[in-house]
């Protein structure tokens, strides 16, 4: 019998590890979103949505959603074409790898809060180019253009992206006018932060190979994500896992349900509602046997975009909770931590809070 070389770079620390006993009971909402994607909606029926968003943000932070309006066979030619492009050899998935001109490419040597995550990625940026600082120091004001990898095979894979980013961002924006509904602000309150095309949202591949020490390690460990929110679409294999706010802070399953997108409140919205809805933690476990496929959308303002508590929601007995920082220099800062194994915690929202 061969022994399993335990590479430790993946192996969490023993209160992060999965707990192989699965909590059954309620899961996170599904929200149905046909009165914002049908053709002839009733305002009595967007109220009710906006109320059940709103409870969704609140309790959760996290929730699916059915009748969404993206195409069902453009989500399955990208998967498929995700498929292909993590089944060729290692040698050739890195004629597309990331490198410092770019947040574009193939990796495979991520890490969550310092410890290695198991899995392969492909991110894709949503704008071409995308504007970025150079160094993560709020002095420097040099800016990079980064382009997009653009991999050989399969064929037909960046004309398939770029159409899935386009309905990315329509329901992105439809999400963020319930979302700003919900909070009693304009519908169009979000849409300057994203409007004039200068984002720097990204499309992430996600390949979770079956791990031989899956009690040990995480596809990702606990961590919440930074941009403003993320639209998820995961295989029928399952592994995502949320933290629940209410209580107990057990972690929960997000069941796989055919064709409905997974949404995170992200670390944006908290500090635009000044804590009123908030990020979530989450993780996702990895399988002995099966391979898992996602792709998280991953929605973020232009890169000088200055992030803190909109001035509607602040007043006297509701001071803002958190300092203004750039949202560019922020992401840079937290890549910069996500890609070694160091002891010290890397750079979270709470980092920002007002004492
Ligand atoms: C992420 C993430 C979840 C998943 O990439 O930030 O949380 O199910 N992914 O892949
Ligand atoms: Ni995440």
């Amino acid at each position: 019998m061969g022994t399993i070389d335990v590479d430790q770079a993946f192996i969490q620390e023993p209160e992060h590890r999965p707990s192989l006993s699965t909590i059954e009971g309620q899961g996170i909402p599904v929200i149905d979103l046909s009165p914002v994607t049908s053709n002839n909606p009733s305002l009595s029926s967007i109220d009710a949505l906006v109320k059940e968003i709103g409870s969704a943000c609140k309790e959760w932070g996290f929730f699916q959603v059915t009748n969404h309006g993206v195409p069902l066979s453009l989500r399955r030619n990208l998967l498929e074409a995700s498929k292909s492009f993590f089944a060729q050899s290692l040698q050739d998935k890195k004629k597309v790898s990331r490198d410092e001109t770019s947040a574009s490419g193939y990796y495979d040597t991520e890490h969550t809060k310092n410890v290695r995550d198991w899995k392969e990625v492909f991110d894709f940026l949503a704008k071409e180019p995308t504007l970025f600082p150079l160094t993560s120091d709020e002095h420097d004001d040099r800016i990079l253009h980064w382009t997009n990898k653009n991999p050989q095979y399969p064929p037909h894979f960046r004309d398939i992206l770029k159409e899935y980013i386009k309905e990315m961002e329509k329901l992105s924006y439809k999400l963020l006018e319930l979302i700003a509904l919900s909070l009693g602000l304009e519908s169009k309150r979000f849409e300057e932060f994203f409007g004039f095309g200068d984002q720097t949202s990204f499309v992430r591949l996600n390949y979770y190979p079956p791990c031989p020490y899956s009690h040990l390690a995480l596809g990702v460990g606990p961590h919440k994500d930074s941009g403003a929110l993320t639209i998820l679409a995961q295989d029928d294999v399952g592994g995502l896992q949320v933290k629940r706010k209410m209580n107990d802070q057990e972690w929960i399953n997000v069941e796989p349900i055919p064709h409905a997108y997974i949404i995170n409140l992200a670390d944006i919205i908290q500090v635009w509602s000044n804590g009123a809805y908030e990020s979530v933690e989450h993780r996702v476990i990895v399988n002995s046997e099966k391979e898992r496929f996602s792709i998280p959308y991953f929605l973020f303002p232009a890169h000088d975009t200055e992030v803190k508590p909109l001035k509607e929601l602040i007043h006297e007995h509701n001071p803002p909770k958190y300092r203004p920082y750039k949202s560019g220099k922020f992401l840079l800062k937290r890549f910069e931590g996500n890609f070694q194994k160091h002891r010290e915690e890397n750079l979270q929202i709470h980092h920002f809070k007002i004492a």
